[in-house]
């Protein structure tokens, strides 16, 4: 990639003038001024005690100076007060774009080693209806798994299901008090009585505790075990539908339950080192430090009643997963609230040396709010169901435009995807936004169809022609044409960036700049009218690569391209 080969030459050349230190270059943050940049003078200035100009032009004269300088340069120039800027020669730019589009992955670099990595994402709960807070959980994590599996890493995608929870024994309860026998329950019966049941129990404190002791009986397995298997099968076979529908697929759909098989052989550990203690009857490990500046509640492991809470499945889990894995990373997707949580567990594993060298990493994700600032609520006020929210992008896209009526139903499943997905992960995955439905259905802005419709735009050209990259020349036609080459260059660093800190906002940001200056491209060169072969070929060629990289980074942002807009 650009940014290596940059980086590794401008050390070569530091090395022979006496600097022996490893250089980088960046992206230029004055593309008005430059390519690219290297903003390493001040630190060789610091090591070397000599002044930064002194440092920037020797190492600008031996750049001046080698041989095959207009391989790789136009022009480079010291800055005041410590920049080198680098401005690339058209050749050395078509060489980058032809390994780019010669190799598989756009030839983003290779892994040195193939890590494993466990994502812990989704985490849906058995009999409640998946609501709008389950999407970005959901999004986010598929979107990271693609990414690390993109660059090369191997993933196991586990939904992590909250299947032995109060409310099962919610409505299980009912059930009984209702004489469903278990082969009569329907997903109908669950939808109906759990929104009901669940505020029963806010206000009834006795009846919560009947519920919790059904619950407790099935994770001891001594009761209820017919209604508990059915109604995770219905309700499993519900979720699965929607996550189908947001193409979010997982290796592993265990869940909490699993992992109380586990749950002794942790305890067993905990003993072992010392760390269970009693505190009112519960066995809890306490986990605050001296030096923290926030308070760290004890990690509850065992109630008094001897019944087991998220946290200790959640222990359970990791010991299952190092066993079955020994993963060098469990990265968990979940809302920001369970921070607290997380920290908890992580700083339990690290006491008791449970996950060894793994790295655990809690990946927060913010609210998707109204366009009052408050969390999203369908029209008519509910926090909506996530099929009633498909249904309202559906309805919204479908009025937007007479055409868009007659659509085929799985393009317009394709583009009420793209809507939800770009509007969500264009954002840092940590922070809250606000999803307007009237600006993100829009084809015009920051948006999915936005982006769709520049890729079939641009397709419908190339389609007409056939191009070979293999002959491209070393011309540059114009400055939209350059911005185009430059701007694509720029993906391994977008890649990099999206995969350290698992942030597919970065694919986004990329691909919604890509097409802003693709449609300039398109607005000015027009293909049509171009009688010179070898430049018809070499703007095709150029389009050809844009729309390749559009699709695949579309793909890690889950985002399917319908046939026809
Ligand atoms: N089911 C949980 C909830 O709804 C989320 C599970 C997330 N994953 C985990 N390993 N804790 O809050």
């Amino acid at each position: 990639m650009v940014l290596d080969v940059l980086s590794n030459l401008i050390t070569d050349v530091s090395k022979k003038i006496g600097y022996d230190e490893n250089l980088k270059v960046i992206k230029s943050n004055r593309l008005d001024l430059c390519d690219y940049q290297c903003d390493e003078v001040f630190r060789l200035s610091k090591i070397y005690h000599k002044s930064p100009i002194e440092i920037g032009t020797s190492i600008i004269d031996a750049l001046n100076n080698i041989e095959n300088f207009n391989d790789y340069f136009e022009k480079v120039e010291f800055c005041k007060p410590g920049f080198i800027n680098m401005t690339l020669s058209n050749k050395f730019i078509n060489k980058m774009l032809k390994e780019m589009a010669l190799n598989d992955k756009f030839n983003i670099r290779k892994n040195e080693q193939v890590k494993t990595f466990v994502i812990d994402y989704g985490g849906p709960n058995v009999a409640k209806p998946l609501h709008v807070g389950h999407m970005r959980p959901a999004i986010i994590g598929e979107s990271i798994k693609r990414i690390i599996n993109y660059v090369g890493h191997k993933t196991i995608a586990d939904v992590h299901l909250g299947d032995i929870g109060l409310p099962i024994g919610e409505v299980i309860y009912k059930a009984l008090e209702d004489k469903v026998n278990p082969e009569d329950l329907t997903l109908d019966y669950l939808n109906k009585v759990y929104p009901l049941m669940s505020a029963k129990v806010k206000t009834d404190e006795d009846l919560k505790n009947k519920c919790a002791a059904i619950i407790k009986d099935v994770q001891e397995k001594k009761n209820y075990l017919d209604y508990w298997k059915v109604i995770c099968d219905i309700s499993v076979n519900d979720i699965k539908r929607i996550y189908k529908y947001l193409d979010v697929s997982f290796d592993l759909w265990l869940g909490e339950s699993d992992a109380y098989n586990y749950i002794p052989k942790v305890k067993e550990l905990l003993i072992k080192k010392g760390l269970l203690e009693d505190s009112q009857g519960a066995k809890v490990v306490f986990v605050n430090n001296e030096d923290d500046k926030i308070n760290y509640p004890p990690l509850i492991f065992e109630k008094s009643n001897g019944a087991y809470l998220y946290d200790s499945s959640e222990l359970g889990t990791i010991y299952q997963r190092m066993e079955d894995f020994n993963p060098d990373y469990i990265l968990y997707i979940t809302d920001g609230r369970q921070s607290m949580h997380f920290n908890q567990v992580f700083r339990v594993c690290q006491l008791s040396n449970l996950t060894k060298d793994t790295k655990l990493l809690h990946l927060p994700n913010g609210t998707i709010n109204g366009i009052d600032g408050k969390p999203y609520k369908t029209r008519s006020g509910d926090t909506p169901k996530l099929d009633d929210l498909f249904k309202e992008v559906r309805d919204i896209f479908i009025s937007k435009k007479e055409e868009n009526k007659t659509m085929p139903l799985s393009d317009i499943d394709k583009i009420v995807n793209s809507i939800l997905k770009f509007a969500d992960l264009q954002n840092s995955r940590d922070k809250d936004y606000i999803f307007d439905i009237n600006k993100f259905s829009d084809t015009q802005g920051k948006t999915g169809p936005y982006i769709l419709y520049t890729y079939l735009r641009i397709n419908k050209i190339i389609e007409k022609y056939s191009s070979d990259i293999n002959k491209i020349s070393d011309n540059i036609y114009n400055n939209y044409d350059r911005d185009l080459r430059i701007a694509i260059l720029d993906l391994h660093s977008s890649i990099d960036l999206a995969f350290k800190e698992y942030k597919p906002s970065y694919i986004a940001e990329y691909v919604y700049n890509l097409c802003v200056i693709l449609n300039s491209f398109y607005q000015n060169n027009h293909i049509a009218n171009i009688d010179d072969e070898i430049k018809l070929n070499d703007l095709l060629s150029i389009l050809n690569l844009s729309n390749k990289i559009i699709k695949e980074m579309l793909n890690l942002l889950i985002i399917d391209i319908p046939k026809k807009m």
